[in-house]
């Protein structure tokens, strides 16, 4: 049970997962995550968003013991990825005097995903409408493609409390403290750039749509779906969510290899130091074939320096690597310094389709370092060069 007052009569209801393993299946979850829902009470009361199916009882459990609460009159439903609107049919069930809120999209979703088709339970509303509680009133912004398509945002006027679906939103559950100011947010501030990278990465111009979109909004208090509330971090959140969606990157150089025999490993290890050597101080190396493809992204997208190198197999690029640069494509990844290197034993494949990436995601590649079946002494002067003319541009 995880009941907190935010604000007069705004209450987190939300829950925690522990045991999932991985978050859509995909991306690791080493400190869970929590699934956040909330209550404004008033004389009719509001449930912005619900929780992963498997947790709906824990919070119908929180509503249930909310002080002043007996029944919901609304539910909100801001974003309908199935970790949030997994529990809107036990929901629907018990309170059945609950109307859905949500836009076209979301009440179409609703139908598609829970079969709920009685058009009596749904209110459907568009861009700045506004419903009225009592003395409070939820404003509705659509901001769609932060993540999904039907995806809005709720204000709270009177109380100045926006709920931003998933942006603003990172991995990791909740150890007690629900608001930024209860808790040490240094954990949830790094899982936020593997959250934002792994899942919204691809929408970082919708990102920018929605800031302008909440340009004139003086939020106290935002409430994401996943994560701490936000409050006397409010600017700094901000700021990483609009640099991320921007692709403005920090000091550092992230490598990513792919190696079958070490051939490849040791260029990466030579061009490592070569950077070092030159004054680089962060710098972070993922061997594809280890590292898990979620933490390779989360650095990827973060810092300004990329450089990726694979063997030739099966006569293209070593798979793992090509999973890498297609998880970058997919991310439309931009404002990059970067570079290129490989090796193979007859035929150099593999710099022809890094070369294929890097036309298509239209990055410059500094340089490229191939080797032939083991390095030598030439690949130590293109290394150097390829050293040079790197953290020259960085
Ligand atoms: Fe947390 Fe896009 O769902």
């Amino acid at each position: 049970m995880n009941i907190k007052e935010i604000a007069p009569d705004i209450l987190y209801v939300g829950v925690n997962d522990r045991t999932t393993t991985r978050f859509e299946g995909l991306w690791p979850l080493p400190i869970g995550v929590s699934y956040n829902s909330y209550l404004v009470k008033d004389s009719r009361t509001a449930l912005i968003d619900t929780v992963e199916a498997a947790d709906a009882l824990g919070l119908i459990e929180n509503i249930r013991n909310s002080a002043g609460v007996e029944k919901i009159d609304y539910l909100v439903v801001n974003h309908m990825e199935p970790d949030h609107s997994g529990s809107i049919p036990l929901l629907a069930t018990a309170f059945p005097e609950m109307k859905i809120i949500g836009n076209r999209q979301t009440i179409s979703m609703i139908k598609g995903f829970y079969h709920i088709s009685d058009d009596s339970r749904f209110i459907e509303v568009k861009d700045n409408d506004v419903i009225e509680l009592g003395e409070k009133t939820l404003r509705f912004f659509l901001t769609p493609m932060v993540h999904w398509p039907e995806t809005m945002m709720t204000f709270v006027e009177e109380r100045s409390v926006l709920f931003t679906g998933d942006a603003f939103g990172t991995f990791g559950a909740l150890a007690g403290g629900v608001v930024d100011y209860e808790m040490d947010t240094e954990p949830y501030i790094s899982e936020m750039y593997r959250y934002y990278s792994n899942i919204v990465g691809k929408y970082g111009r919708f990102v920018q749509n929605a800031l302008a979109r909440l340009s004139g909004i003086k939020a106290d208090f935002i409430c994401p779906t996943h994560g701490p509330v936000w409050h006397d971090e409010i600017a700094r959140v901000g700021k990483i969510v609009s640099d991320l969606s921007l692709y403005t990157p920090e000091e550092g150089v992230t490598i990513v290899y792919g190696s079958m025999y070490g051939n490849t490993a040791h260029v990466a290890e030579m061009i490592a130091s070569a950077l070092a050597e030159r004054g680089v101080r962060k710098i972070k190396i993922h061997n594809a074939s280890f590292s898990e493809m979620s933490y390779m992204i989360n650095d990827a997208f973060r810092y300004k320096g990329l450089i990726v190198g694979g063997p030739t197999y099966s006569m293209t690029l070593f798979p793992p690597v090509a999973q890498f640069m297609e998880a970058m494509a997919t991310r439309e990844i931009k404002n990059k310094v970067f570079a290129t290197f490989g090796s193979h034993a007859w035929a150099p494949v593999n710099g022809k389709r890094l070369a294929e990436y890097a036309e298509a995601m239209k990055l410059d590649v500094t340089a490229h370092v191939e080797v032939k079946q083991s390095a030598d002494e030439a690949t130590r002067e293109a290394v150097a060069k390829l050293a040079d003319e790197f953290v020259a541009r960085l």
